[in-house]
C-alpha cells in the first residue's frame, strides 16, 4: 500500500511519491524558513505574504515590473512555447490550423475550446454573417473623422461607441448575451475597418455582402468598385484567411492583458475590446507590422544594411519585426507568413522591398548581437510586405491585426469572467516618493 500523500506532495506516473512540491524559504532578517507549495511550477505569490520581519507589516511582495516572470491567470486558450517555437490553440499546432482550417472555424475553437462539428459550424458562420452590417448612426460617426485620421484612432473609438448601442452588453454574466457580442464583434469589425478605410479616401462604403466568405466579404467591403458583384481573388481571400489565423490569438499579450485587466473592472466588452485594440496600436505590439514597412523604405537598399544593423548594434535604434517576449527561437507564424510570402508575390509581383528583408534577416541570424539575445523575426518582420502587395496602405496593417486579434480577445475575456480566482485587476507597487510634505503657499515657494 502507498503511503498517503501531503497536499504538497506528487506522484510519478508510476504512483510513487515525487519529492515535496514546496519551496522552503528562510527570512535572513528574522531566521524564519516558510515551506510554500509549488503547483504547475508556479508559487502563489500571496504565499509571500506570510514572511514578515513585525506582525504588523503589510508582508513581503514580489516585484515584476511588465510581468516577466509573473502569471496572471491560470488560462487553456493558447499555449506557446517559446524556446522551441510552439504555437498552440487549444492544443491545435498552429501550421496544422493554418494548413487545414479557417480563421471563422479557429475563432469557434478558441472561443468554444473544441473544433466544430459541421452544424456548429454552420450555425457559427450563419450568425457572425448576420452581425456584419452596423447601425446607419455608426457610419455617420465614421463620417464625422478627419479625412487623414489613422484608422487604428477610428476602430478604437468605433468599436467603443458599439457599447452605446447595444445596452445588453452590460449583461456579462449572461452567456447568451456574450454570445450576442461575440456574434456582433467577430461581424462588425471587418465592416467598421473598412467603412475606416474608405472613409480617408473619401470613396462610398460599400455594404457586406453575405454570399461571402469572411476575409472574402472584407476584400469587397474594401476594394469593390463598380463591379455589381465583387469576386475575390481565391488566392489572396485564401492569404488572408490564413493570415487571419494566425493572429488570432498569442496568450497573455499586451493587448490580452489589457482586455483582462480592463475587462476585471465588469465593464461590457465594446469598451473592453476598445482598450484591447489602443494596445495593439502601440509600435511594440500591433503597430510594429507599420514600422516593419517604414524601416524597410528608410534602409531603401541592399547595400545600406549593414549600416543600418551597426546603428541597430549602436542602440541607435531598433530592428523592427525582431525580438519577442516569448519566442527566443523562429516565430513559428512568421514562418507560415514567409511561404504565404512568395505566393502573394508571384500573384502581384514581388515587392521590392523583399530583398531588404532578406538581407536584415539574413545578417541578423548569422550575427552575434542578435544570437546572444535570442532575436529572431517575428509575425510582424513579412506581414507588412504582403499586405502592401496586396494593395493595402500601411495605416491598415494593425487593423489587419486587430480584426482576427477580436476572437482571441474575446476568449480571454471570457475565460477571466467565469474564473472564479480572478478579481478587478489591481496590482501592488513600491513607493519610493516623499514622505508627508506639507502643502508650500505660493508666496513661500520662491
Ligand atoms: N532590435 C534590436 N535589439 C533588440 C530588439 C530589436 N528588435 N529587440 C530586443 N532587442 C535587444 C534589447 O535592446 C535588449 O538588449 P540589451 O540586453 O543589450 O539591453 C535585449 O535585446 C532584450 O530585449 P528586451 O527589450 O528586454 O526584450 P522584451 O522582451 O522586453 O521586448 C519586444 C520584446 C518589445 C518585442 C522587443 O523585442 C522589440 O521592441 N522588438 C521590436 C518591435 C517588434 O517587432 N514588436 C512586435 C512584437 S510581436 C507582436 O507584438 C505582435
Amino acid at each position: 500500500m502507498s503511503s498517503p500523500l501531503s497536499a504538497t506532495q506528487a506522484r510519478k506516473p508510476d504512483g510513487t511519491a515525487t519529492a515535496r512540491e514546496t519551496l522552503t524559504i528562510t527570512d535572513n532578517r528574522t531566521g524564519k524558513s516558510y515551506e510554500i507549495p509549488i503547483t504547475h511550477g508556479t508559487i502563489r505569490a500571496s504565499d509571500l505574504r506570510q514572511v514578515k520581519v513585525d506582525p504588523k507589516e503589510f508582508g513581503l511582495m514580489s516585484y515584476d515590473p511588465a510581468f516577466n516572470n509573473t502569471a496572471s491567470c491560470i488560462s487553456r486558450v493558447t499555449y506557446i512555447d517559446g524556446d522551441v517555437g510552439i504555437l498552440r490553440y487549444r492544443g491545435y499546432p498552429i501550421e496544422d490550423l493554418a494548413e487545414k482550417s479557417t480563421y471563422l472555424e479557429t475563432a469557434y475553437l478558441l472561443l468554444n475550446g473544441e473544433l466544430p462539428t459541421s452544424a456548429q459550424l454552420k450555425d457559427w458562420t450563419y450568425h457572425v454573417t448576420h452581425h456584419t452590417f452596423i447601425h446607419e448612426s455608426i457610419k455617420k460617426f465614421l463620417d464625422g473623422f478627419h479625412y487623414d485620421a489613422h484608422p487604428m484612432g477610428m476602430m478604437i473609438s468605433t468599436i467603443a461607441a458599439l457599447s452605446t448601442f447595444y445596452h445588453d452588453a452590460k449583461d456579462i454574466f449572461s452567456p447568451e448575451s456574450r454570445k450576442k457580442q461575440t456574434y456582433r464583434l467577430i461581424g462588425k469589425m471587418p465592416t467598421i475597418a473598412a467603412f475606416a478605410y474608405r472613409h480617408t479616401l473619401g470613396m462610398p462604403y460599400v455594404y457586406p455582402d453575405n454570399d461571402l466568405s469572411y476575409p472574402g466579404n472584407f476584400l469587397n467591403m474594401l476594394f469593390r468598385t463598380s463591379e455589381a458583384k465583387y469576386r475575390p481573388n481565391p488566392t489572396l481571400e485564401r492569404a488572408l484567411d490564413i493570415l487571419f489565423i494566425l493572429h488570432a490569438d498569442h496568450e497573455q499579450n499586451c493587448s490580452a492583458n489589457t482586455i483582462r485587466s480592463v475587462g476585471s473592472s465588469h465593464v461590457d466588452p465594446y469598451s473592453a475590446t476598445a482598450a484591447a485594440i489602443a494596445a495593439l496600436y502601440g509600435p511594440l505590439h500591433g503597430g510594429a507590422n507599420e514600422e516593419v514597412l517604414r524601416m524597410l523604405m528608410e534602409i531603401g537598399s541592399v547595400q545600406n544594411v549593414p549600416a543600418f544593423i551597426k546603428r541597430v548594434k549602436a542602440g541607435e535604434t531598433k530592428l523592427m519585426g525582431f525580438g519577442h517576449r516569448v519566442y527566443k527561437n523562429y516565430d513559428p507564424r512568421a514562418r507560415i507568413i514567409k511561404h504565404i510570402a512568395y505566393q502573394v508575390f508571384d500573384l502581384m509581383g514581388k515587392n521590392p522591398l523583399l530583398e531588404i528583408a532578406l538581407e536584415c534577416e539574413r545578417i541578423a541570424l548569422e550575427d552575434e548581437y542578435f544570437i546572444k539575445r535570442k532575436l529572431y523575426p517575428n509575425v510582424d518582420f513579412y506581414t507588412g510586405l504582403i499586405y502592401q502587395s496586396m494593395g493595402f496602405p500601411m495605416t491598415m496593417f494593425p487593423v489587419l491585426f486587430a480584426i482576427p486579434r477580436t476572437s482571441g480577445w474575446i476568449a480571454q475575456w471570457e475565460e477571466m469572467l467565469v474564473d472564479p480566482e480572478q478579481k478587478i485587476a489591481r496590482p501592488r507597487q513600491i513607493y519610493l516618493g516623499h514622505d508627508t510634505r506639507h502643502y508650500v503657499p505660493m508666496e513661500e515657494r520662491g
